[in-house]
């Protein structure tokens, strides 16, 4: 079993592919993932699954790889207690995950946008220019800039987990540029194309950081660490001067137009 702990997991699922529905029954949603390349003895520690759960997820997967062999699991690393319920971020990952609410309330409007999409009148371009204005300065230039230029400089940049994130923000920007290209052309099945998909994206990355990478990243962190980040991020928000209203006024104000008739219901 010690050699499939270092395997990477892909790897794995292509040879057991009956392993993926044994992870996803824990909720560690590999499959789907884009770079795929951690190792499962990674995604065991970093995912932090009760004691007995750890067990019991390892010997079922060690049933599939080794049918009717009894297999000794290694007992898994003392660990905190995993969180079971609601999780505890430190005071500057918090504030990561409150700005992830912003960002998912502009990704829960997408496809609302995407049905009405109008790129004749400029009120419809204006609109859709505001939207990728808010993914630039808010979601990367501001958010993205935090993690890239901070948060992840305190762990191995090349970790698996890492790359992952960094692709993902890779993929992004190359959903942005798509995006202008198309609003130049009036191309709006391409636009709503890579609008959607920025979504999913988007989506799956934020789910990612709050559940996994950031409760991983706490229990990882001193101390100190936690207090230099803090001042690190408020340097960030003092130099950049930047303040979130603009884009929360633009978020209220399309909720309201496109959230009208659920406000009645209210
Ligand atoms: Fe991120
Ligand atoms: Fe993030």
């Amino acid at each position: 079993m010690e050699a499939f702990l270092n395997k990477g997991i892909k790897e794995i699922i292509d040879q057991y592919p009956d392993v993926e529905k044994i992870l996803d029954e824990y909720g560690i949603g590999c499959g789907p993932c884009s770079v795929g390349i951690c190792e499962l003895k990674d995604i065991v520690n970093i995912h932090n699954l009760p004691e007995d759960q750890e067990q019991a997820l390892m010997q079922k997967i060690a049933g599939i790889i080794y049918p009717g062999q009894d297999i000794n699991i290694p007992p898994g690393k003392k660990k905190t207690p995993a969180a079971t319920g609601e999780i505890t971020y430190s005071p500057p990952m918090k504030q990561l995950v409150d700005e992830h609410v912003l960002i998912k309330r502009w990704l829960a409007l997408i496809p609302a946008v995407v049905n009405k999409l109008d790129l004749e009148s400029d009120e419809g371009r204006q609109l859709i220019l505001d939207g990728i204005d808010m993914i630039r300065s808010y979601a990367d230039r501001y958010h993205h800039a935090k993690e890239e230029d901070i948060l992840f400089k305190y762990f191995d940049e090349d970790s698996e987990i890492l790359q992952v994130m960094y692709e993902d923000h890779t993929t992004g920007r190359g959903h942005v540029k798509a995006m202008l290209a198309a609003l130049d052309r009036k191309d709006k099945a391409t636009l709503a194309e890579h609008l959607l998909a920025y979504r999913d994206l988007l989506a799956e990355h934020i789910k990612k950081e709050d559940d996994i990478l950031y409760p991983w990243m706490d229990r990882n962190l001193s101390t100190t660490q936690v207090g230099e980040l803090f001042a690190k991020f408020s340097e960030v928000d003092e130099m950049m001067g930047f303040s979130p209203d603009k884009y929360i006024k633009f978020i209220e104000k399309l909720e309201k137009q496109f959230y009208v008739q659920e406000e009645k219901n209210d």
